[in-house]
């Protein structure tokens, strides 16, 4: 792409971004706006106003070099300043002031984009730090999405149902993957974060995975055989946490004496058995796994299935092949406000014959968030390296939450295990008996 391009390019993603966080922050009232509607959120306007400071921080005095716009609120948004739970306490801007400051920093932004050579810095190459900017705002919309579902009252999103696939049926329950070496992360996707890189061979044993996500009607069969009342296949800390936090579905399931219904922004239906189940923990993935004699695969399992191609030994920046994420390739992007069902996007599908890698829901691996070979903090440590170890697992491919612009085949998440008020679900993986190879 040349340079003009490239800038155009980063305009297009700004303002498209700037759409959907506005239909977040729009839909609701002020009153709303202000409210924290979980202990594990920001109230939204928090959320808008943060995304406008990180973005004077970094793109108005980083890369453009301009005076400060409001210094003083700078750590108000300092997002390791202040807990989630403490934020609504805070003087935080309100609704109109929280919209004016973030129009005031975009426009500057398309100011300094015009005239910043995309060059000769690391911090601008490719255009780094506005798709870093991009990235986070994208991120943060995922994160306002989670908000909505948690906030009660009546639904104020639309969208329309995912499409579903035509083979779905005749799918086989899960694919082999051939041991062997591949390539595992980037070098060279440009807007690619710290923790994606570099690109190192890594090898990985003959595995199989499941074709699909597991659905609702797989957990509920898990459910029903009594999963969440044998200690036996939970681990001691998921086991201590099932007991504590009284787990006994996936979170905004409720029983109404005769099946379970499901509340999804605002909407309170019946679980569609053939979706991928989502709002789960790390803990309740790894209980379905022992329960259905597989595990949950590694991370590294996840990325050789999702992006080698063993035709031609590269490894692809997608499922699908290196053209960006269309609407026929995966659930991505906000369009539907739920997983599609098992077996969709066939377009999507990895040359090993997996679907639903990218898109639909988060999936847990068994892997801690750690630093790849070789890797280097940018632009900073707070981005990932403060995080690395064993409290957080890895999390891969996006959500139906995810934008197209903050998910690539090589893009990691992690989260407590406890988690679930994320977009999260899983595949389950297992090694192959030795008459299976043949
Ligand atoms: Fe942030």
């Amino acid at each position: 792409m040349g340079i003009e391009d490239l800038r155009a390019h980063v305009a297009d993603e700004l303002a498209r971004t700037r759409r959907r966080s506005a239909v977040l922050t729009d839909s609701v009232d002020d009153e709303d706006l202000v409210r924290q509607h979980s202990p594990l959120m920001s109230p939204l306007v928090w959320d808008l106003a943060h995304v406008g400071s990180q973005e004077e921080l970094w793109l108005v005095r980083d890369v453009g070099g301009a005076e400060a716009i409001r210094p003083d609120i700078d750590d108000l948004y300092d997002a390791f300043k202040h807990a989630r739970k403490d934020r609504p306490e805070l003087p935080l801007l309100g609704p109109e002031e929280a919209r004016e400051y973030v129009g005031t920093v975009r426009d500057k932004v398309f100011d300094l984009l015009d005239r910043t050579p995309l060059e000769g810095r690391r911090l601008v190459d490719g255009a780094f730090a506005f798709g870093m900017i991009v990235q986070h705002e994208q991120q943060h919309d995922e994160t306002m999405l989670a908000t909505h579902q948690l906030r009660r009252g009546a639904p104020v999103l639309t969208d329309e149902a995912p499409p579903r696939a035509a083979d779905a049926d005749s799918l086989p329950a899960e694919v082999l993957v051939r041991g062997g070496t591949f390539v595992m992360g980037t070098s060279t996707e440009p807007w690619a974060l710290d923790n994606e890189r570099p690109a190192h061979e890594v090898h990985v044993d003959d595995f199989w995975i499941d074709t699909t996500p597991v659905t609702n009607g797989d957990y509920q069969r898990f459910m029903a055989d009594g999963g969440y009342d044998r200690p036996e296949l939970w681990s001691a800390d998921g086991w201590a946490h099932r007991l504590h936090a009284k787990l006994r579905a996936p979170r905004f399931w409720e029983h109404d004496g005769q099946r379970w219904l499901r509340r999804r922004f605002g909407h309170v239906e019946p679980v569609p058995a053939d979706e991928p189940v989502v709002h789960v923990s790390f803990h309740e993935a790894q209980a379905y796994a022992n329960w259905i004699g597989k595990r949950l695969p590694t991370e590294q399992e996840w990325e050789k299935a999702a992006r080698h191609d063993p035709r031609t030994g590269r490894s692809l920046r997608y499922p699908w092949g290196d053209g960006d994420p269309g609407p026929e390739h995966a659930n991505l992007g906000q369009r539907h406000l739920r997983p599609a069902p098992r077996g969709a996007y066939p377009e999507g599908e990895a040359p090993c014959g997996a679907r639903q890698l990218i898109g639909d829901v988060w999936e847990w691996t068994s892997t801690d968030f750690l630093p790849y070979p070789g890797f280097s903090a940018f632009p900073y440590r707070e981005y990932s390296e403060v995080f690395f170890g064993p409290d957080y697992k890895v999390l891969r491919g996006g959500s139906f939450g995810t934008d197209p612009a903050a998910c690539r085949g090589t893009f990691r998440n992690w989260d407590y295990p406890i988690r679930r008020q994320i977009f999260s679900g899983f595949r389950c993986a297992r090694t192959p008996r030795p008459e299976e190879l043949g």
